[in-house]
């Protein structure tokens, strides 16, 4: 029997941004995302932390539902992706930093490229179930690993933007370093067009 999800509602945010949320994304990441890929909505922000990606999605007049494994005072906590077996409510898209890249404050994670494998992975299940669409930023580096240029070959893998502005993950005003790693979203989508290979998009 198909298990449920343990996210029934629709729309959760709202909530206050943590002063210091330095691990937070940054807006022009995620708008950048949206001024090359129109979503099906709602979507399912299911890696949240304080909501940076979700107020931006929600600011650009998507319904999101957020949720993450952890309490940051945002979203539902409490919920495992890698539990979940179908998306959340009416979600019919899923747009996460996930929690393998370089963020920083997650000292403990499992960064490995085989770790952001299982993510995609698993997004991509549950993103087909709703013939969904999946948009996850990735270090532009882990695009060009054997295993993710295989994986992403067999998967509705639709476009890559491509940030040429590299992300600062923290602020500490005039002191802040500029990060290592270029970042791409990598987007997928259950309903492309057949045929049509993925487009290629520059960003900052
Ligand atoms: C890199 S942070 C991204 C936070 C937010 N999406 C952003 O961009 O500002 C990754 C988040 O994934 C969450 N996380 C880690 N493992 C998770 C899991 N198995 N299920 C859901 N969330 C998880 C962490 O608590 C953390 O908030």
């Amino acid at each position: 029997m198909e298990q449920r999800n343990p996210i029934s509602y629709v729309h959760y945010s709202g909530f206050a941004r943590k002063p210091n949320d330095h691990y937070a994304t940054p807006d022009w990441v995620t708008e950048a995302l949206l001024r090359h890929v129109r979503l099906r909505g709602p979507v399912w922000e299911p890696c949240c932390g304080t909501g940076a990606m979700a107020e931006v999605l929600s600011g650009n007049g998507y319904t999101v539902v957020a949720s993450d494994l952890h309490d940051y005072g945002y979203g539902m906590p409490g919920v495992d992706i890698f539990a979940c077996h179908a998306m959340a409510g009416e979600c019919q898209s899923l747009v996460t930093n996930p929690p393998y890249g370089d963020t920083g404050s997650h000292k403990t994670q499992d960064r490995s490229p085989t770790a952001m494998l299982d993510f995609v992975r698993h997004t991509l299940s549950l993103a087909e179930g709703v013939d969904g669409q999946v948009a996850l930023l990735v270090r532009f580096q882990w695009i060009a690993g054997k295993r993710a240029a295989s994986l992403l070959s067999s998967t509705p893998f639709v476009a890559t933007v491509v940030l040429t502005k590299r992300i600062r993950w923290f602020d500490m005003g005039e002191r802040t370093n500029t990060g290592q790693h270029h970042h791409a979203w990598i987007v997928f989508d259950y309903q492309r067009a057949r045929g049509i290979p993925p487009s290629l998009y520059f960003a900052e």
